[in-house]
């Protein structure tokens, strides 16, 4: 049966390829690493598995969420005392915050929210794929605008042209950035208000990885910005802090209309989060602070190990500051297709080649530090040796 046209539209999905490539591989009894994809290996704080638990056992849980598709209101207000707190971003629980199944569906839910057929719609090359999905559903045009090391993967917003920005209508971004690893400056992101202010732009800054930076720079909110809030909303989500990649939960902060817009695009499609996992956010945000620390001593390890081990192979590359990416330039001599295509076939590691993030995502290649240690050693091994022949 024919799907529908704006599906047509969409690229293949990059993790959905190199999964079943995996996949594949692994049937056939091959021992294969994936340094592809970032999901966490590391459990769920046990504080969060045991408030499931208990809610899940609460028949009151069982029935509807509470608010429906705003999330409770006392997660909501959680919400916005860990913005307080960490951030020092205040926001109104009642009209501000608004629960999420995850960041990506925020993403998406944005999308319909605010663009219509035909508007251009901004995000960045290389950039996360899901964004260009949203937009195309949504029947908006992609408009990429280029990130390159010398402008520290940062959009130069002076250089997009003034007819496109006129045409747009909403900006996706995200720092610390997937795939790049950059983070964004206090001066970037005053800009950012102020280009969003003059050209009516409605920004979605995608702020997962928020608590992943490391050399000891403060997470920065978009919302810790004076009149971001008058411009956009940011996305966070509790699957990278706190390893709830399969929870599902997340929250979108920030402008008031947007915030009622997206809600009306869940009232409509979803009916929120399930009660039982809003409880265990809430343990998450209250009682699991410590586990952020925990969590960046491992990946900051991992991550001066597979520098080091790349400057023995011959790759000279600084990390940038921020996720648990990294954004490494490929060897001369082959695209980052076929260098993740030969470290397939010899070292039988899964790297995520630069081009699926876009045109300007060549040149380079990505790997995540979401491996157990013991893995991650013997996939830079075998790199390494690969690397050698
Ligand atoms: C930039 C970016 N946004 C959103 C997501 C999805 O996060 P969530 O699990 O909150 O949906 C990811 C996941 O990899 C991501 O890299």
């Amino acid at each position: 049966m024919e799907s529908a046209e704006r599906l047509k539209k969409i690229p293949p999905y990059l993790f959905m390829e190199l999964r079943q490539k995996i996949g594949r591989a692994r049937a056939a009894g091959i021992d294969v690493i994936s340094l592809a994809i970032g999901d966490p290996v590391e459990p769920t704080p046990e504080e969060v598995i045991h408030e499931l638990a208990r809610a899940a056992h609460d028949p009151a849980n069982h029935q509807y969420p509470t608010d429906e598709e705003k999330g409770m209101l006392s997660f909501r207000e959680t919400v916005a005392r860990w913005y307080a707190k960490r951030y020092a971003v205040a926001v109104d629980p009642q009209t501000q915050v608004l629960g999420l199944i995850g960041s990506k569906e925020g993403c998406h839910h944005f999308a319909l929210a605010r663009v219509n057929p035909g508007d251009a719609v901004l995000m960045t090359d290389p950039g996360y794929p899901a964004y260009r999905a949203s937009i195309l559903i949504a029947g908006g045009e992609p408009v990429t605008v280029p990130i390159r090391p010398e402008q520290a993967y940062l959009p130069v917003l002076r250089d997009i042209p003034s007819d496109t920005a006129k045409r747009a209508t909403a900006m996706f971004l995200n720092y610390p950035n997937n795939p790049t690893g950059a983070v964004a400056t206090t001066a970037f992101l005053k800009e950012l208000v102020e280009f969003a202010r003059t050209y009516d732009i409605a920004v979605c800054y995608d702020n997962p990885y928020i608590e992943i930076v490391f050399g000891g720079e403060r997470p920065l909110s978009f919302l810790s910005m004076p009149g971001a809030s008058d411009v956009g909303v940011e996305l966070n989500s509790l699957s990278k802090p706190f390893n709830m990649t399969g929870w599902r939960i997340g929250m979108a902060l920030g402008n008031r209309d947007l915030i009622a817009a997206i809600s009306k695009v869940k009232e409509n499609t979803d009916s929120g989060i399930f009660n039982a996992i809003q409880y265990a956010g809430i343990a998450a945000l209250t009682r699991c602070e410590e586990s952020i620390e925990h969590m960046l001593q491992i990946y900051a390890r991992r991550r001066d190990f597979v520098v080091a081990t790349l400057r023995q192979a011959g790759i000279e590359y600084t990390a940038a500051k921020g996720t648990f990416y990294l954004w490494v330039p490929t060897p001369a001599g082959a695209t980052s297709l076929e260098f993740a295509d030969r470290l397939f076939e010899k070292a039988r590691v899964v790297v995520a080649p630069g081009r699926g993030y876009g045109d300007f995502g060549e040149g380079f290649f990505r790997i995540s530090l979401t491996v157990p240690d013991a893995r991650l050693e013997e996939a830079m091994e075998r790199i390494r040796r690969a690397l050698e022949t």
